[in-house]
């Protein structure tokens, strides 16, 4: 993990009110930019968010021998892909950024051999990659963990296969995905992950010259072509982004214009805050959400596209926690996101876990404290529990909220919050 002591300072008490912009989902870009590697050639990828995890894949596809230059202005990155690309990554990359393990499938099919650390848990829950590798076995791939890493074969190529998961992973149906489009015959997922982002590395792959159907429904069908050619794409616009901004407003009885949101990937929350008490409107580039009074607390239990995203549920459980009323919020998808919670009592809030489930009273305010953020979403949660707090919260560990948030803070000042970072 980066090792930096930078930490947010909020000042709770602020409303706030405005404008931001939405770019690319960090978890589309990143699959994106993984999934190049299965074209020899230049592709680009537009829309990519500049944030920390896109430069540690950068990282991870320069040691494979690619050519990646980045231009934070336009937001594009384009990726210069060699013939044999190299078919390691290390430890230190994966440590740091868990997508990275998304060139799994480009590798195995296309170089024959990878090698990719074993990414452990982290501060959601253990996250293993047993389906993902069940896939490619099922593929005709050879797979064993040696030292740490997962070894996979496939000297003379993958076959097409009838692959069932367990549960709808992300992970495993974008690296089961991304090895089929080259395999010999037919491929079919069932069980498949729904998410908009599988939909859009799906949409990549496509415009790549691979032949996929039934992206967005749980059977996707996938036929093997002999080779794919380098594209141009644009990122889904951050749909996890655009929900946190949808709750600040909510938690700040504030009013926010989210341009780049797309409410039709937001189904469940954006209805779930309307039983909050907010008003939602659609504009011609996105969303508008208004808040004139204290939200009412809401129950809500996470469970993969299109149910409630786990990624939101940090900013359900600070919005419970000054709302009017006594709610249940239970995670089903990581058994580790709850950790955030002994923060957020820090500031006072009222919750009980019991296993996975989280009962929380509300209360009118929470009392500004030092609190630290565990990861990503609970990082930003934490800043937003700040606004809500009296005095003054400050958030360590900013790298975390980095990682998925570019220019957060800039974006915060600019809808009124006081609040500021510091080394
Ligand atoms: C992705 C997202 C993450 C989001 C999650 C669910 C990225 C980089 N991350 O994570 O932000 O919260 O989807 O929407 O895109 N599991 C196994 N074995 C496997 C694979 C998964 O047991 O081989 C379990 C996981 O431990 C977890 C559940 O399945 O409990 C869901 O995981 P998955 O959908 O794979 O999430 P990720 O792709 O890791």
């Amino acid at each position: 993990m980066e090792n930096t002591n930078e930490y947010f300072q909020v000042v709770g008490g602020a409303r706030l009110s405005g404008e931001v912009t939405v770019y690319g989902a960090k978890n589309s870009a990143l699959k994106l930019m993984a999934a190049s590697l299965l074209a020899v050639g230049e592709s680009t990828i537009e829309n990519v968010p500049d944030i920390a995890d896109v430069h540690i894949m950068e990282e991870l596809l320069t040691r494979l021998g690619c050519k990646c230059s980045y231009d934070r202005n336009a937001l594009t990155m384009k990726i210069l892909v060699p013939k044999v690309p190299g078919h390691r990554a290390d430890y230190d990359l994966v440590r740091k950024m868990r997508a990275s393990i998304n060139v799994l499938g480009p590798l195995v099919t296309r170089v024959g051999k990878v090698e990719v650390a074993l990414p452990g848990g982290d501060a959601i829950g253990s996250r293993g990659i047993d389906f993902h590798i069940k896939g490619l076995i099922d593929l005709g791939a050879e797979a064993h963990s040696e030292h740490g890493y997962v070894i996979a074969t496939a000297p003379n190529g993958l076959t097409g296969a009838a692959i069932s998961l367990d549960f709808p992973s992300v992970g495993a149906t974008e690296n089961i995905m991304t090895a089929a489009v080259l395999a010999k015959g037919i491929t079919t997922i069932d069980n498949a992950a729904r998410e908009p982002d599988v939909v859009d590395l799906g949409e990549f792959l496509i415009a790549m010259g691979a032949k996929i159907e039934g992206l967005g429904t749980p059977v996707i069908t996938i036929t093997g072509v002999k080779e794919l050619k380098p594209t141009t794409h644009a990122t889904l616009t951050d749909r996890i982004v655009a929900g946190t901004w949808a709750f600040a407003a909510v938690m700040t009885q504030g009013d926010i214009t989210i341009h780049g949101g797309r409410p039709e990937h937001l189904e469940v929350p954006l209805d779930k805050l309307v039983a909050a008490g907010a008003v939602i409107t659609t504009i011609h580039d996105g969303f508008r959400v208004r808040m004139d009074k204290r939200p009412v607390a809401i129950d809500i239990a996470t469970l993969p596209y299109p149910g409630f995203p786990t990624d939101l549920q940090p900013f359900v459980i600070t919005m419970n926690a000054i709302a009017e009323g006594n709610s249940i919020v239970t995670e089903n998808v990581f058994e580790g996101r709850f950790m955030f919670v002994s923060e957020l009592q820090r500031l006072g809030a009222d919750i009980h876990v019991d296993g996975h489930h989280a009962s929380i009273t509300g209360k009118k305010q929470l009392s500004g404290a030092p609190v630290a953020a565990t990861d990503i979403r609970a990082g930003a949660g934490l800043v937003l529990a700040g606004l809500v707090s009296e005095g003054i919260t400050t958030v360590e560990d900013a790298f975390h909220v980095d990682r998925g948030y570019p220019g957060f803070v800039e974006a915060l000042l600019a809808l009124g919050a006081k609040v500021s970072r510091h080394i």
